[in-house]
Parts: structure tokens; sequence; C-alpha cells
């Protein structure tokens, strides 16, 4: 880290920003791999997502301002995708703007949120709707952190891995579903490899095109029924957890068009079970209150419900000069939701 640092990220300061649940298991290792002359400050918040909002990136910006951090300051953040998002939004506003670096501590984080440059915060009326883009100086994911995550949130962050296959990679998808338990048992090289294909793909995509209606799209399988399931639960559903279901409603809502494979659709939502994920809509949840939220979805244009659907597993659903995203009948998707129920 202290090298990483010296090539990419040099500052005389550095303020660790963490929630309190990583700075207990991780923040004194990072500490102390920076050098004693280093002047380090550690600023934690309570950990979970009720914390990603504007109080706490108030109270962050005021602890930096209060310890004297001036323009020669960087900002390391240590944690999940909250503490990447909070942390991220303080450096991307202090003083107009300083370095940061991310350290990401979950899968989700690794491979997903620290990736990108996105940064912001909740408010009231819904999830991320304060931010700026920021990019990170450095990434550095170390996956022997992961030795600490709870199972639920590495599993949760292998469905984002599986999405990735899904949408652009299927040797990688299979190797994922072979390589089930070394995963789970948190191996460190299996880990690290998948880190770096999920990345791989994550970068290529959004490389391929800036724009948010062109292919990049295809990243978001399985969201769009995804975050309505996972608002609907009242996130007790983790986002992965509910993507996992999202992506099972999309495949079926495919097949129904004729446009996914039938059998593709089955290996996916199999591989999703191996790795103990939810697949089905839990009972109990409107199917019409779920239609009028993706219809609210941040990314559904004038409320027509489109989604980036695959063709076969490693393949997004694209016909030369199509759309990356196919409009879809209300109709289809409750009976989708019906047949995933
Ligand atoms: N910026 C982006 O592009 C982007 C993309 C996807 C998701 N996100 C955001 O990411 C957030 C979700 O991220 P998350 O799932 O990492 O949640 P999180 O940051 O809340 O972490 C989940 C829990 O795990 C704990 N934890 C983190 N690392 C740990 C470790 N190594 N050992 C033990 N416990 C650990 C945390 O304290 C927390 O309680 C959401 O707010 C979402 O909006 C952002
Ligand atoms: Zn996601």
């Amino acid at each position: 880290l202290p090298r990483l640092l010296a090539d990419h990220c040099p500052a005389t300061r550095f303020a660790i920003i963490t929630d309190t649940q990583v700075a207990a298991l991780h923040a004194e290792a990072v500490r102390a791999a920076l050098s004693a002359r280093t002047d380090v400050l550690v600023a934690t918040f309570p950990a979970g997502e009720k914390s990603k909002t504007r109080e706490t990136w108030a109270a962050l910006s005021d602890r930096l301002l209060e310890a004297g951090m001036g323009r020669d300051a960087a900002i390391l953040a240590l944690g999940g995708g909250v503490v990447g998002d909070v942390a991220g939004f303080v450096a991307a506003t202090y003083l107009r703007g300083i370095p940061y670096v991310q350290l990401p501590t979950t899968l989700l984080a690794m491979i997903d949120s620290s990736v990108g440059g996105k940064t912001g915060v909740d408010t009231t009326a819904g999830k991320n709707l304060v931010g700026a883009f920021h990019q990170p100086r450095l990434v550095v994911a170390d996956v022997a952190t992961l030795k600490t995550l709870p199972s639920a949130h590495l599993a949760a962050g292998l469905a984002e891995a599986l999405k990735h296959g899904a949408i652009a990679d299927r040797p990688y998808f299979e190797r994922l579903v072979a390589a089930r338990d070394r995963l789970m048992d948190r191996d460190v090289g299996e880990l690290a490899s998948a880190v770096t294909e999920s990345v791989r793909i994550k970068v290529l995509v959004v490389l391929g095109d800036e724009r948010e209606q062109g292919r990049r799209s295809i990243l978001n399988f399985g969201h769009t029924v995804g975050h309505a399931i996972e608002t609907a639960s009242g996130y007790s559903l983790l986002h992965g957890e509910a993507i996992a279901i999202g992506m099972v409603v999309e495949a079926s809502i495919g097949v129904q068009l004729g446009v996914t494979d039938r059998g593709d659709a089955h290996a996916l939502t199999s591989a999703l079970e191996q790795f103990g994920l939810p697949v089905s809509v839990p009972a109990g949840m409107d199917h019409d209150h779920l239609l009028d939220a993706m219809g609210h979805d941040k990314k559904a244009r004038a409320g027509v419900i489109r989604l980036s659907l695959i063709s076969k597993l490693g393949y997004p659903a694209k016909r030369d000069g199509e759309s990356w995203t196919t409009a879809i009948s209300a109709d289809v998707i409750r009976k989708a939701l019906r047949n995933t129920g």
C-alpha cells in the first residue's frame, strides 16, 4: 500500500474514512502500513446504508476541516460500497475536490462500486440522488479482507460476478460455478481472479460506451426488476440478493419473448441457487406495486419499462441496429413475476 500510494496518490496527510465495523477489523492494518512519519486521521461513521446521508457527508467534512486537512491531503475510503460512495463524495467536494483511493473490503465494492467514479449519498426521495463523478487515483482490492465478510454478503457480491459472466463472458460464468466451494471458503487465489475478471468486464463495457442508454446498459441486467424488489423488501434483502431474483425474472421475460435461451435461463437460476441466493419473488409482494416501482426506476424512460436482456449466457440480447434495451409490456412482466413466485 505505501508503495502504491507513493506512485499513484502521494500526499503528506491521509484521512482514512471507514465505518465502525470495518474500523474494528481492518483500519489498524492500513494505518500500520502507512509510514510512522505520515499524519493519519481515522474518521468513522456507523455501518450501514442508513448512514449514506448528507449528514454523514457533512460530519466527515467537518472532521477533516477541524483537523486542518489541506489540499496536500488525500482520503482513503476503507470499506464497502457505502463507505466508498460517501468518502468519495467527501473527496469530490472537500476544498472543491481532493484525491482519494478506494480500499474496498466487500466483494460488491471490489467488483462494482469502487470502479467507475460514481460517488454520492441517499436522500429521503431515493437512493444515490445527490452525488458527483470523481475518479479515485487508485483502487486496491485486498481479497484477504473478505475473510471477515459475512457469507451472505460474499454471495451477494458473487451474484454481481455471475451477472458479469451472464452478460459478457460465458466461460467466466462457468468458472465461477465450478469454483463455488473455493470462493465461498474465501480462497484468495480464486477470489482474486474473480475480482480481476469482473473488473475487466465492467471496464470494457463502460469504456465501450460512456452513455447509459448505450452498451453499458447491459450492466443493468437483473437490476430494473431487482431494484423494485429490493425497495419493496424494505431493504431486508441485500442488493445482490434482490438482483439474483431480478435476473431470474428478467431471464423468464426473455424466454417468454423468445429472446432468451430457455436452457440458459435454467442454468442461470441453478447457478444462483448453488450460491445460496434467492431465486423467487418473495411471497406477499404486490406485483402491481413492483411494476409501478419499475416504471419509476431512474433508468426508465417516460414510464416505459425497458430491460437489458440476455440472449444466451455470455451474450446481451441485441441485433444489429437495434437498441440495447427492449420495451416490455406490463402483462409480460406480470406473467414472469407469477412464474417466478
Ligand atoms: N458507486 C457505484 O457505482 C455503486 C455501485 C454499486 C453499489 N453501490 C453502493 O454500494 C452500497 C452497497 O455496498 P456494500 O454491499 O459493500 O455495503 P456496505 O458498505 O454497507 O457493507 C456491508 C456490510 O459489511 C460490513 N463490511 C464491509 N467489509 C467488511 C469486511 N471485510 N469484513 C466484515 N464486514 C465488512 C460493513 O460494515 C457493512 O455492515 C450501496 O449503497 C450501493 O448504492 C455503488
Ligand atoms: Zn448491482
